[in-house]
């Protein structure tokens, strides 16, 4: 299922109409004969050049303009500009870009610890707001996202691609037509690698403050998948978590691999000028952040977690026992959903020679079968993910989502505040975390 490549509560979850929000206005952008959907975008790196530039102008530029882009790093802003194929305007101050370009709605593509300012902001100004995920890194930006929603009255949609993964959908469908009976508890294991694994260990991804760790950068696509697939809420946190691999785990280390005197023997340097898509969006401006792409994961101011294991607990009594492990030799997930009649199987790992791949339905005392009858893959970013998500969001019309794939506000803060409780639980060794005692609204 889906992996983040770069190339490749109180009150507010019982509900409430002003933060039951959708993507209604997002989705009904105004038809192309009439008008284009005015979209600004703030944070034009890797994802906001590629999946929110490149693929939106090369495929839908006949529902959506891109309005006006923004970064604080003025070159990397230029050189975004040039690889989407636009001739937008660009800015490095974002209350002007609003200002001067009046969009509709802002994508939100930078840092994750930064989403939260530009969310509210953009929410301020008056424009809806469509945010990668996270949507924040922590409860104050929840509750201050939350707020800002509330007294705005516009709408959030956070695009989580991982619901649009083929196999993704077909276990929300069986689910939703009761294929394992009621739900009992899911066993969800993410495995990372030393490639893929390794790259959150050389990025801004690194430090807690730019991520909120990797419980809530990464595995906040998971949280959601969980909490769609089990249509309910997450009550309370348990989780360990610990740094065993990377970062100080080493006896060499340098800032970064163009420089490393132990490029030789180091089996994690990567050479980061073979790409020259990322020699322009970083190399090349690394003069105006000091933003190195290619950063040591040896470096001893990592302080995140690589190792980390929890439980959550639903509102609806599911378990969900988590993992995810940051350096195997191989990527994938298992995921093993349990029912009163039956189970769901669906694993996607292998490596050196093994393969172990596939959606599965056995019916307690009853046949075990392999499910063919998925979506068909769609081209682009994320096996089709990405695609699918800009069609539901550009193209798709209100009604017509019977899986409910459309991911609003309170979707998105609880799959951050599930990570969010996490790493408290980590810092409290281990507590016990509410949810609602994070976040009241
Ligand atoms: N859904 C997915 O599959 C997926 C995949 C990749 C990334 N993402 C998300 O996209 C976002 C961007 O990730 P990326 O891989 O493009 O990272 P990146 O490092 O390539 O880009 C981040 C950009 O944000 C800019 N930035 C940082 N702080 C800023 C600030 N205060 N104001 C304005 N701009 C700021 C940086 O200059 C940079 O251009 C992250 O939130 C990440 O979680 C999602």
């Amino acid at each position: 299922m889906i992996t983040d490549s770069t190339i490749t509560r109180r009150s507010f979850i019982s509900g409430g109409a002003a933060l039951a929000v959708t993507a209604s206005s997002v989705v009904s952008a105004p038809r192309a004969a009439e008008r284009r959907l005015r979209m600004a975008l703030v944070g034009t790196g890797a994802r906001g050049s590629f999946t929110w530039g490149q693929d939106v102008v090369e495929g839908y530029s006949d529902v959506v303009a891109i309005v006006g882009l923004c970064d604080i790093n003025h070159k990397r802003v230029e050189a975004a500009k040039k690889l989407m194929g636009t001739t937008a305007p660009s800015f490095v101050d974002f209350d002007r870009m609003i200002k001067e370009t009046h969009p509709d709605t802002v994508m939100v593509t930078t840092v994750d610890a930064t989403h939260a300012r530009y969310i509210v902001r953009a929410l301020e100004l008056g424009c809806d707001v469509m945010t990668e995920k996270p949507l924040c890194t922590d409860e104050e930006q929840c509750v201050s996202i939350l707020d800002a929603q509330k007294k705005s009255g516009r709408k959030v949609t956070v695009t989580f691609n991982a619901r649009h993964d083929p196999e993704a959908k077909r276990i929300k469908g069986l689910l939703m037509e009761k294929a394992i009976g009621d739900i009992i508890s899911v066993d969800f294991h993410e495995y990372l690698d030393t490639s893929h694994g390794a790259d959150y260990f050389r990025r801004w991804h690194r430090m807690k403050q730019n991520s909120g760790t990797l419980l809530v950068h990464k595995a906040s696509h998971h949280f959601d998948l969980a909490n769609w697939w089990l249509d309910s809420a997450p009550v309370e946190v348990t989780a360990f978590g610990d740094l065993k691999f990377y970062g100080r785990n080493n006896s060499f280390r340098s800032t970064h691999c163009r420089v490393c005197p132990f490029k030789q023997q180091c089996k994690f340097y990567w050479d980061v000028t073979q790409n020259q898509d990322y020699v322009k969006l970083y190399v090349d401006c690394e003069s105006e952040d000091g933003y190195l792409r290619d950063g040591c994961v040896w470096r001893e101011d990592i302080n995140i977690y690589d190792t980390m294991s929890m439980v959550v607990k639903y509102e609806n009594g599911v378990f969900l026992n988590y993992t995810a492990n940051t350096y195997l030799p191989f990527e994938g997930q298992a995921i093993s959903i349990n029912g009163r009649t039956g189970r769901l199987d669906y694993n996607e790992f292998g490596g050196g020679g093994f393969e172990n791949k596939g959606l599965r339905l056995t019916r307690s005392f009853g046949k075990s079968e392999v499910i063919q009858d998925l979506e068909a893959r769609r081209t682009g970013g994320h096996g089709g993910a990405d695609t699918s998500l800009h069609d539901l969001i550009f193209r798709g019309s209100q009604g017509s989502d019977p899986l409910g794939l459309r991911a609003d506000l309170r979707a998105g803060a609880r799959a951050s505040l599930i990570g969010i409780a996490a790493y408290r639980s980590i810092e409290g060794g281990g507590k016990t975390i509410r949810i609602k005692d994070l976040v009241e609204v």
